[in-house]
């Protein structure tokens, strides 16, 4: 390879002119088939059948790899491309970098239970950095999806219920991916995924169908894809599953007339993972053919690993059915990207760029961070937390508790091993002279295997017989029972969320809570750390365990992290990105509902349902601190304005505690009356700030046209009508301290 050129830094944006003056002149040169080349992705892993990606790639048949992680063959592959293939196009390297490459941060709803936006910009453009040095160019993520379904599993790779947050967090993540402008050096391509509506999957069933009205689509899901426009996301995915009855990779409504025609979004779309294919499969395309034009039509560029482009496009402009200015127009993006990130002049990456990324102490530091800011302390009786340096003799429970795997997370990078600093580590890390005796109780399983695991035939162990679990069982209580004080350390396993990875209920998997029942019937004092991939339904845990936080799925410091969090040297400041429900079956459940005829706190309202409460056990917003807060002096600039313009709201946030600490300041609306009934709250507003014992602080927010609009069902549009609304300010979605104003026509 010392004969290639390498990858640098000092990459220079090219113009616009530039870009499409070359592109022009390469489309100019390019056969038919090699331009459906550039619309195809195929996989590099060995494991796919079919004909090898060397082959493919020498005919000019792909654009583009996904499912490869190996720098030495991005190299020989891109070599292939460059100098043999017939219009020597560079590949563009493509895999799902969602939460870390070789550095792991928190999983993104772990990420968005930060509440600081500037913690997801760092840590994916760590990602990024390392990404690169690996040889990839683009990153399936960031995941965009709306969830307010707790047992799809995908929740946790987006940023939870909300479309404020989310959207903040979309551009965050669209910013640290990839830097200032898409092709920026030690940065990757973001791709904003899945367009759209996956997360609201009929009862949480991953891939199940979607229906979701306009109005909820613009005021709910939309917004998180739209901020990655705005903040300049270089490709989108299109999603699987069928909305309202059209698959999303052949919608044409979704893909065209509203992200190119309405947002301008002018990059590529690829295809999830053989959906093009798929068009067949979900009964909506009659063959591979009509798949292929359908998707081209709808706005799909590149066609994700199903070979359906590869096979079907050129016939397709051969017998006149496309013409090649439609394949020319698809092809354009894609050419444009490759410019941007001046992968022609410099289409190999150094090969020992990469050990020396990974090296760097800072990456570490920033997941370290990351993972602390994102915990939320869900409970802290008789602050029991923080917990002292001095305990001399303490018990680590839990089939998590040493897992390095659960620690990191759901969706690791192909190939990555897990090499977290599991919480059985961190606490022994923080207390050098004391015993930490550990018992991981019996172990937790999926009941129907991960589909996942067939790539991995020797991953999946053979059961723990009955007998093994309960010894196991007996083990675990016996070790903290000769404790001062018992960590439990309880959740779901990695492969418990993530894609293909719902599940019906949100308890605690296998024999956890009767393992922590009987642990906390031995009197001791017990804190329980959550590493989990959803909201968990653990009313038992609620009432009873004094301590709970919920970690997460914390990433390569995650043990680090929670140890420093429990032993005090961070302070918890994380609010919850979703709700807690106090069962599965509550599933959706969010806060941004309308009011109904019936509201909480009327008379007709005792519960939803005869059988359980219906609020949620912990709401969307909430989190603790080891100190307290006072918000006071709400104020609205105005009690009037005029529709179009702007309002001012200020709150004072005083710490009144004796710590440093952190609290997310969360503004909510609602609007009283109008053309459609609209959200009893809406977040529209939130800072995270700290504050030193006794300091005080005032937030300002502005509420103006973009928050206080809607797309209305009965105008068919976007209006901001004029109307009375509530303004609430406090430290999570039940804020009780109230103003109102009203806009006027
Ligand atoms: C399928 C998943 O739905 C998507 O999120 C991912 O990016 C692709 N596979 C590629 O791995």
């Amino acid at each position: 390879m010392n004969k290639m050129k390498k990858a640098g830094t000092a990459a220079s944006v090219p113009s616009e002119t530039g870009v499409a003056e070359r592109i022009e002149a390469l489309l100019g040169r390019m056969s038919l088939a090699e331009k459906v080349g550039q619309l195809t992705q195929i996989g590099g892993a060995d494991f796919i059948p079919g004909p090898k990606p060397e082959d493919i790639i020498r005919s000019g048949g792909a654009g583009s790899v996904l499912w490869l992680n190996d720098t030495k063959k991005f190299n020989a592959l891109q070599k292939i491309a460059v100098e043999e293939s017939p219009s020597k196009i560079p590949l563009l390297f493509a895999l799902d970098v969602i939460h870390g490459y070789r550095t792991i941060f928190p999983v993104p709803l772990a990420m968005a239970s930060s509440w600081d936006p500037a913690v997801a910009e760092q840590s994916q453009a760590v990602a990024a950095k390392e990404a690169r040095a690996a040889g990839l160019h683009w990153t399936f993520g960031p995941m965009l999806d709306i969830a307010r379904d707790a047992r799809w599993g995908r929740i946790v790779e987006g940023a939870g219920e909300d479309p404020f947050l989310g959207a903040a967090m979309a551009a965050a993540q669209v910013r640290g991916f990839q830097g200032p402008y898409p092709g920026a050096p030690d940065h990757v391509i973001a791709c904003a995924k899945h367009f759209a509506g996956y997360g609201a999957a009929d009862g949480g069933r991953d891939y199940d169908p979607v229906y979701l009205s306009e109005t909820q689509l613009r005021n709910v899901y939309f917004p998180p894809f739209q901020a990655a426009v705005k903040a300049g996301v270089g490709t989108f995915m299109s999603a699987y599953m069928d909305l309202n009855n059209v698959p999303a990779s052949g919608n044409r409504w979704l893909l065209s007339d509203i992200l190119r025609g309405e947002w301008g979004f002018q990059g590529l779309v690829v295809s999830d993972a053989f959906a093009v294919g798929s068009l067949v499969v979900q009964g909506f395309a009659r063959d591979g053919r009509d798949a292929a034009f359908r998707a081209l039509s709808a706005g799909v560029n590149m066609d994700m690993a199903s070979n359906t482009y590869m096979q079907n496009l050129a016939g397709l402009v051969e017998d006149g059915t496309l013409k090649e200015a439609e394949i020319d127009a698809a092809v354009q993006p894609i050419l444009a990207l490759k410019v941007r990130m001046g992968l022609f002049e410099q289409p190999y990456i150094d090969e020992a760029l990469l050990d020396q990324v990974i090296a760097l102490p800072e990456h570490r530091q920033v997941a370290r961070r990351a993972a602390q800011r994102s915990m939320v302390l869900l409970r802290n009786e008789g602050r029991l937390l923080p917990l002292s340096k001095n305990l001399k003799n303490v018990a680590v429970i839990g089939p998590l508790a040493d897992s390095k795997e659960a620690t990191e997370g759901s969706w690791m990078v192909f190939g990555h091993q897990p090499g977290a600093v599991t919480v059985l580590e961190g606490i022994r890390a923080k207390l050098p002279g004391a015993r930490v005796e550990y018992a991981s109780g019996p172990e937790i399983r999926r009941d129907f295997p991960s589909p996942f695991d067939d790539f991995d035939p020797g991953k999946r162990k053979p059961a723990q017989t009955p007998e093994a679990a309960e010894v196991a069982f007996q083990t675990a209580v016996e070790t903290a029972r000769g404790a001062e004080l018992v960590i439990m350390v309880l959740g779901e396993n990695a492969d418990m969320a993530g894609e293909a990875a719902s599940r019906g209920s949100l308890d605690l998997p296998g024999r956890q809570e009767d393992l922590l029942k009987a642990v906390v019937a031995l009197g001791k004092p017990v804190v329980l750390v959550l590493l989990n991939g959803r909201p968990l339904s653990i009313v038992w845990a609620a009432e009873h365990v004094p301590a709970i936080l919920e970690a997460w799925e914390p990433g390569s410091e995650g043990g680090n992290a929670i140890a420093d969090i429990l032993f005090g040297d961070a302070n918890p400041g994380g609010k919850l990105p979703v709700c807690f429900p106090r069962s599965g079956s509550h599933a959706p459940l969010y806060y941004a509902r309308t009011l109904t005829h019936a509201p909480e706190g009327s008379p007709m309202y005792r519960s939803r349902y005869w059988d359980s409460p219906t609020t949620p056990l912990y709401p969307f917003g909430f989190g603790l601190c080891y100190t307290t807060f006072l918000i006071a002096n709400l104020e609205a600039s105005a009690s009037q304005v005029k529709v179009g313009q702007s309002v001012t709201v200020t709150a004072d946030v005083t710490n009144t505690g004796r710590v440093a600490g952190d609290e997310v300041v969360q503004l909510y609306i609602h609007q009283k009356a109008g053309s459609d009934s609209r959200p009893m709250r809406e977040l529209k507003g939130f800072e995270r700030i700290t504050l030193q014992p006794g300091e005080t602080k005032t937030v300002t927010f502005h509420l103006g046209p973009d928050e206080l609009g809607y797309w209305s069902t009965n105008a068919d549009r976007w209006i901001q009508d004029a109307a009375a609304f509530d303004i609430w300010v406090g430290a999570d979605s039940l804020a009780t301290l109230h103003t109102d104003f009203e806009v006027v026509g």
